[in-house]
């Protein structure tokens, strides 16, 4: 559940007198981006790094963000707090407010809200079980896949009310039947003591994708790729998992027809991450 107190306009504020105008351009126009950032005891987890991203999605939908860095993470900090809350996540929005019922939101001006919830554990599953997607990505050239924008979701949204029943999320194959990522999660794939994951060509190159690739493989001695999968050969991998910031280290069970065992390398790498994160992420 969502908690009380929200931040907008550079202070706290009750979330539900949080109002928005049905013009806001973001409803019409899917030009909001945002960010989702994890506390663990109350520390923001790669902070820098989810400003950072923020603030490049906001810049390539011409949003202009008052606030400094220092600012917004300040603004997490404080939002916890009010919240008196510790294992969080936090949703920071930009998005235009005004009433411009222009597509191009000339001269309009951005807002930022941020509200959070706690979050000690994303799922009770234990594993996933994806089925592809009913709609495929487009290639690169039509859409910014590393900017989070609300226009991405709207692909996820659909393809996880088409998804078949039993399963739990959907796994995105590119035009070409590629493998892309889930609806909110990046994918890899173990075969022996190697990882292989699609490049970030028609993923995001996630944060916890980062770190399982820059600082995970490394201590734990595991290779890793990056490069086109095809969905064909995914059968031949002994496992597969998402990552991602709410979702963190999740194994795959099944991938449509295709079952995985479970994996002495995931669960290294899942205990890895809980290191990171001071233990508090979910255990499984
Ligand atoms: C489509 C998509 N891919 C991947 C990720 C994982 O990114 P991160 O690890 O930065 O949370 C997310 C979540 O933000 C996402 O929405």
């Amino acid at each position: 559940m969502i908690s009380e107190i929200a931040w907008a306009d550079g202070r706290c504020v009750r979330f539900d007198e949080v109002s928005l105008s049905p013009a806001t351009h973001g409803l019409s126009y899917a030009t909001s981006v945002f960010d989702g950032i994890r506390t663990y005891g109350g520390s923001i987890f790669k902070c820098d790094d989810h400003i950072a991203r923020l603030r490049r999605s906001a810049e390539l939908f011409g949003h202009t963000v008052h606030y400094s860095d220092a600012d917004l993470a300040d603004a997490c900090r404080e939002l916890v707090r009010a919240n008196d809350l510790t294992d969080a996540y936090i949703k920071c929005l930009v998005f235009y407010d005004d009433t411009d019922v222009s597509f191009k939101a000339q001269g309009s001006s951005s807002k930022v809200v941020l509200f959070a919830l706690p979050f000690p554990s994303y799922s009770a599953a234990e594993h996933y079980r994806l089925s592809t997607a009913t709609w495929r990505r487009a290639p690169a050239s039509c859409h910014p896949y590393q900017a989070k924008t609300s226009s991405t979701y709207a692909l996820s949204y659909l393809s996880h009310r088409g998804r078949a029943d039993g399963y739990d999320d959907v796994l995105f194959l590119s035009t070409a039947d590629a493998v892309c990522e889930s609806s909110g999660s990046n994918v890899f794939f173990v075969k022996g003591d190697a990882l292989f994951t699609p490049t970030a060509e028609l993923a995001l190159d996630g944060i916890t994708r980062r770190v399982v690739i820059d600082e995970l493989c490394p201590r734990l001695k595991l290779s890793v790729t990056e490069r086109d999968i095809a969905y064909d050969e995914i059968g031949s991998f002994d496992a597969a998992f998402l990552c991602g910031t709410a979702i963190e280290i999740m194994g795959v069970s099944d991938i449509d027809e295709i079952r995985y065992a479970k994996s002495a390398v995931v669960d290294a790498i899942a205990t890895e991450y809980r290191r990171l994160t001071n233990g508090r992420s979910a255990i499984r």
